[in-house]
């Protein structure tokens, strides 16, 4: 690689290092307060009659990962059981909302899924306790990634949820 490589590689590295120190999260913005989260998931688990979330720490490790993903706005997971994502120009609220759509696609005779259900039985999951989420607005400037991470676990295979 000549110079002028090197000069475009080093000028593509800084505006890399620009995005992610401008990759802040949105707690402060209607829709995506902690409140919020909790309460989008803890209404339906009260209607199921399992125990409400609480927020937690790892909210932190959610929003770290939201940060990881801006630049390619992907909903890739990270390697943590016990994760759902959203993408799209959304606040927290209807993140979990569009999760909690999919109740309609979950058989809970047959404990499976007719289409995409993973996100809402990870919401209604008895045996977890904490949720926490992140958010951050995608290198493409309209776009957001939302992530929550449960602990414990949910989805574990060949467990219903309740
Ligand atoms: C979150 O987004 C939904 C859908 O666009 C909207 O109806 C709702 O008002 C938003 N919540 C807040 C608090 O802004």
């Amino acid at each position: 690689m000549g110079h002028l490589g090197n000069f475009w590689l080093v000028l593509a590295i800084s505006f890399a290092i620009l995005h992610l120190s401008h990759a802040h999260e949105t707690y402060g913005e209607p829709g995506n307060t902690p409140d919020d989260y909790v309460h989008a998931h803890n209404c339906i688990r009260r209607v199921l009659g399992m125990k409400p979330l609480c927020w937690d720490e790892i909210g932190k490790v959610a929003q770290a990962w939201a940060e990881t993903r801006t630049p390619d706005c992907s909903l890739i997971h990270s390697d943590r059981c016990g994760e759902n994502m959203a993408q799209g120009a959304i606040n927290g609220s209807m993140a979990v909302q569009l999760w909690l759509d999919e109740r309609l696609d979950y058989d809970y005779n047959e404990n499976k899924c007719i289409k995409m259900c993973g996100h809402y039985t990870q919401i209604v999951w008895a045996n977890s306790e904490r949720v926490g989420c992140g958010r951050a607005l995608c290198s493409n400037g309209w776009a957001y990634i939302i992530v929550c991470n449960y602990d414990p676990p949910g989805n574990v295979v060949g467990q219903k949820p309740y």
